[in-house]
């Protein structure tokens, strides 16, 4: 079977739930979207028939906004509705909501706290459920950076990114794309703090990852020793209630002039964003020459109608 074809109807809930070969499928289709706005092959030519139902449990400026434009660059509609304007919040339960959706619409977008949920969803529908971030992974980040890292350095291997911040979704989606890609890892973070058991396990451990390494250190100089990629993030995400505690355990770990330079002199600074400056970066880094974060965000638009032509069937 073709690998398009393999895709097709597929959910996306996390990056560990693909191929090598697929996840290259996606990146390549999305490069393809950004150098020529519209492609059409017989994979996307039946799309203006096609809906999505987006539904976002927290806020979003870059998820929402891409994924909107991307089906309406392809030609197909989008609903967005938070719970609260739902059913939901009355005490539906997800597994109607799930098979109502799934009566009107091609796919769903959903962005929830638990992993969990958009695995209920995905187990209710016969469409596709796309994670647009939840407290575990955030799948169409991961890939956007990959793109990024791939445009500004030119290649996918040998090399060294520093990940400094919450050890949460956006650090999870990088370790798993890391390691799948053969990009060498190094996460800091103050003692006591550490990214989730299973992704820590993927990341050293999976038949599908390349060769690559993954440091965890308290440490912030050794793991940016030698860095083509500085990626920074919150200390504190959204649904944290403790971030006093965090902005004061993480302190130390602010990328300004000084601790970039720890880095290789040629590396590009990456971040998720939205970003706070002041707490995890200055205002010199994020908006200096290494800052890559604009092209980083634009390339969620990619990315997001990569997924939506791949998946959507
Ligand atoms: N990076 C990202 O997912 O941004 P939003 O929260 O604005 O969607
Ligand atoms: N770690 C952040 C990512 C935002 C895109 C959060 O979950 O708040």
């Amino acid at each position: 079977m073709q690998v398009k074809d393999q895709l097709k109807g597929r959910d996306f809930l996390t990056l560990m739930d693909f191929s090598i070969e697929e996840l290259t499928y996606i990146l390549d289709l999305a490069q393809n979207f950004k150098k020529n706005k519209n492609p059409m092959d017989d994979s996307i030519k039946d799309l203006p028939l096609r809906t999505i139902a987006m539904i976002f449990e927290k806020q979003s400026t870059r998820t929402r906004f891409s994924f909107q434009v991307a089906a309406a660059q392809l030609g197909m509609q989008s609903f967005f509705a938070t719970p609260d304007s739902m059913q939901l919040s009355r005490g539906e339960p997800i597994k109607d909501t799930a098979r109502v959706l799934d009566r009107y619409c091609d796919g769903l977008v959903l962005r929830t706290f638990s992993q969990k949920t958009l695995e209920q969803y995905a187990l209710n529908m016969k469409n596709p459920v796309i994670n647009a971030l939840s407290d575990l992974t955030h799948p169409c980040q991961g890939l956007a950076d990959l793109l990024t890292i791939k445009e500004h350095t030119g290649r996918l291997h040998n090399l060294n990114l520093t990940y400094v911040g919450d050890p949460w979704n956006v650090c999870h989606s990088l370790m798993i794309a890391c390691s799948l890609f053969g990009i060498n890892i190094s996460i800091a973070i103050p003692k006591g703090w550490s990214p989730d058991e299973t992704i820590i396990d993927f990341s050293t451990k999976s038949a599908q990852k390349q060769e690559s390494s993954l440091q965890i250190t308290s440490n912030l100089k050794d793991a940016l020793k030698e860095a083509d990629i500085v990626y920074t993030n919150t200390f504190h995400s959204m649904g944290h209630k403790d971030i006093e505690e965090r902005k004061k355990a993480f302190k130390l770990y602010q990328i300004n002039k000084k601790t970039l330079s720890y880095a290789k002199e040629a590396a590009i600074f990456m971040h998720c964003l939205p970003g706070y400056r002041g707490e995890e970066m200055t205002d010199e880094v994020i908006e200096g020459s290494q800052s890559v974060v604009l092209d980083q965000a634009e390339n969620r638009m990619y990315i997001e109608k990569a997924i939506l032509s791949s998946c959507v069937k």
